[in-house]
């Protein structure tokens, strides 16, 4: 083991509106076993690579502690060259972040947690989303890999929802911090890609909507490690609850205005090897289809989440199913551990 100093940079100098809990935490990072370990930001609001690091089940409590400090602080963080990552090790790190959970309705690639993002199996996310926000303890990381890559394009980019939040003005941030949404995995698919395959069009509706969840989540929730508010929208979203469809509609456009603006994303382009890990409690995703009929197969590990607390303490609740069906592998998704919420909790299902 070196001794050598870690080379952490230091998390963005918080803009005057920014909470200052994350970043402090990653800037107190210190030598972990690796003084191999440099982290390099991307940007001013989001995202850094680390280097030095070969992610897998062993790695010291210490470099854990550290990456997870810069995944607080700059919301995605970046790893190249990790080939050795297999089904197998890429789950024993994932271990090292939390308990990885099974998507609630999609089988996994491997009959355990590792999910396949495969262009030829309907796995084009071209539509900002945090993942699986369905349900009320939606994962607080996704770990993605990359395995096959077209020649061309096929980018990600990711959004700081948390700088989107900051950004806003105080009368806006006190709306938004009022509002509660509804959330579903059953949309209208057809509608937002209208040139869909019948492969795509099967996989939504055999096996993505085999179980519809509706949940109701703050519009800002508090990040329960760092205490940042941040926006809570993207794809799933049905409607703002309370205020007519126009309105919602009008709102929804407002706030994922904020949270698609270029100063809040940092767009990564894959290599064969690449590993990348996010906050999904602080980000949105969109992964670009540019890449025409070009495999692009990418495996990814969610690791569980708590369930999602407003500004006034109010927590999300799952609305449906009134049974939740235990997922196919390991632990119970964020849809059934918090279908345990007494039912006098739940607000109606309308209005
Ligand atoms: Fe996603």
């Amino acid at each position: 083991m070196t001794t050598a100093p870690t080379h952490v940079t230091p998390a963005a100098p918080a803009p005057a509106t920014l909470p200052a809990a994350a970043p402090e935490r990653a800037a107190s990072a210190s030598a972990a076993d690796a003084g191999r370990l440099r982290s390099t930001r991307l940007n001013g609001r989001i995202g850094a690579v680390i280097e030095g690091v070969r992610l897998g089940g062993g790695l010291d409590t210490e470099t854990v502690a550290t990456i997870r400090a810069q995944l607080l602080a700059h919301k995605v963080v970046f790893f190249r060259e990790q080939h050795h990552l297999d089904e197998a090790e890429h789950e024993a790190f994932a271990k090292l972040l939390g308990t990885p959970v099974a998507h609630p309705t999609v089988p996994s690639g491997d009959g355990r947690y590792s999910l396949r993002i495969d262009s030829d199996h309907g796995g084009r996310a071209n539509q900002w989303h945090t993942d699986v926000t369905f349900v009320p303890a939606y994962p607080a990381f996704s770990i993605l890999r990359a395995q096959v890559l077209p020649p061309y394009g096929g980018n990600t980019l990711w959004s700081n929802t948390a700088a989107a939040y900051a950004e806003l003005s105080e009368p806006l941030r006190t709306l938004a911090d009022s509002l509660r949404a509804l959330h579903s995995n059953e949309y209208d698919y057809a509608a937002i890609k209208p040139d869909a395959n019948d492969a795509q069009l099967d996989q939504y509706h055999q096996v993505f909507i085999s179980t519809t969840f509706t949940t109701e989540h703050p519009v800002v929730r508090v990040h329960p490690e760092s205490g940042e508010r941040a926006l809570l929208l993207g794809n799933f979203v049905q409607r703002i609850r309370g205020v007519s469809s126009k309105d919602s509609r009008l709102l929804i456009e407002l706030f994922q205005h904020h949270i698609e603006r270029p100063e809040n994303t940092v767009r990564w382009q894959w290599q064969v090897g690449d590993v990348a890990i996010w906050d999904n409690r602080a980000t949105q995703h969109y992964g670009v289809d540019d890449s025409g009929d070009h495999p692009r197969k990418l495996r990814r590990i969610t690791v569980d989440g708590d369930i999602a607390v407003g500004v006034d303490g109010r927590p999300s609740v799952l609305i449906s199913p009134a049974d939740v069906p235990e997922p196919p592998y390991g632990s119970p998704s964020g849809a059934s551990t918090a279908a345990t919420s007494p039912s006098s909790d739940r607000p109606e299902a309308t209005g």
